[in-house]
């Protein structure tokens, strides 16, 4: 271990998070009572411009009015390039209780955005004498934001979360891209025609085209950042909500490279995101096992051992004490 000790963001559930735009207040009680693990009213841009001082009014309404259950609440401001997100800021915490979990912030490009977002909130919070401290979660979905990620990571002692906002991304970079956090066909690589070796496993074959996923380095790239910070990497939208074998397809890959959650941008997809999210029951029973094996293999005074042909080692009680204690979250949260 290094000496740096990582101090892990307050622990919540986040497979879910699901995006409500501020305007659209015929959906906040659905939201409410639907399965997200979060949910996000939006002001920015699920909002026009027009809509947004009524989307502003709507929202502190709601964090005032509405039962939310269990449910963690989070709002989008605007970016910092606007003019609307001092206000966001100060009206929705000034004209509302003790309800609002989160603040989401937009395009953080870089550490000074989350500085100056956290004096704001700091002083705002100061002043009503708020109890509940406001944490942050951070949408990295520019060029700037993403070489700059490890800085706006480690800004505030509030930052929870990382969210790849890909949509916004693949703007910021120039990227070609179909559907919005999908896979392109173009991004992919061909197998060397026949005339190669013809013998071995390729023997007798013809070229293949094998898709590559366009997003891993700069999911991966965030991950690494949020977990070296403490945070909670999620993924972000996918835009094709009539499809939720993509939508499934990407939030596994995600949650492969670490990420533990994803945003669902229509009701139909929260379920899904949370079913990834969690660890099935055979995944929790093996995670047990191993516990009992490592614990049965210290007393022995071995660090490695094996289990079911498998080697499992020190590395391996880690991961099933993230596994068993993310099961017990769920079940206290109601499953
Ligand atoms: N939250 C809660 N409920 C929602 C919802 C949401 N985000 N989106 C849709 N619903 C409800 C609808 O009201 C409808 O309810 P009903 O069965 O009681 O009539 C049901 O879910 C099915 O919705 P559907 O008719 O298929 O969708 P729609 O045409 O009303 O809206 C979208 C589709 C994509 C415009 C809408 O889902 C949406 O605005 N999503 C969020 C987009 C967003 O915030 N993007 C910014 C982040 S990327
Ligand atoms: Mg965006």
């Amino acid at each position: 271990m290094s000496f740096t000790i990582v101090e892990p963001a307050p622990a919540r559930l986040n497979r879910s998070e699901l995006a409500v735009p501020g305007s659209r207040p015929e959906l906040f009680e659905k939201a409410a009572a639907g399965p997200a693990d979060v949910v996000f009213l939006d002001l920015e841009d699920a909002v026009a411009p027009d809509d947004k001082v009524q989307a502003r009014k709507n929202i502190i309404e709601a964090l005032n009015d509405i039962d939310w259950g269990g449910k963690t609440l989070s709002v989008r401001i605007n970016g910092l390039d606007t003019h609307y997100m001092y206000r966001d800021v100060v009206d929705v915490l000034e004209q509302t209780g003790e309800r609002l979990d989160l603040i989401m912030i937009p395009k953080a490009g870089t550490a000074a955005d989350i500085y100056a977002i956290d004096m704001l909130v700091t002083q705002i919070e100061d002043a009503k004498a708020r109890q509940k401290k406001i944490g942050f979660e951070i949408i990295i979905e520019t060029a700037l934001g993403m070489q700059n990620v490890a800085e706006i990571a480690a800004a505030s002692r509030r930052n929870e979360s990382l969210h790849f906002g890909v949509a916004d991304y693949a703007a910021s970079t120039k990227a070609r891209t179909t559907v919005i956090g999908g896979p392109n066909a173009l991004y992919g690589v061909l197998t060397d025609p026949e005339e190669g070796p013809g013998e071995g496993p390729r023997e007798g074959k013809t070229r293949d085209y094998h898709w590559g996923d366009m997003w891993h380095y700069a999911v991966s790239h965030m991950v690494v950042a949020a977990r070296a910070n403490g945070l909670r990497p999620i993924d972000g939208p996918f835009g094709d909500f009539s499809d939720p074998d993509g939508f499934r397809a990407q939030a596994n890959r995600a949650a492969c490279l670490g990420c533990e959650g994803k945003w669902a941008i229509h009701p139909s997809q929260t379920a899904i995101a949370n079913e990834v999210n969690s660890p099935s029951d055979a995944e929790v029973e093996r995670a047990k096992r191993i516990l009992e094996a490592m614990e049965q293999a210290q007393k022995e005074g071995k660090g490695a051992v094996a289990l079911d042909g498998r080697l499992i080692d020190i590395a391996s009680i880690k991961q099933a004490e993230v596994m068993v204690r993310k099961a017990e979250q769920i079940a206290a949260a109601g499953g």
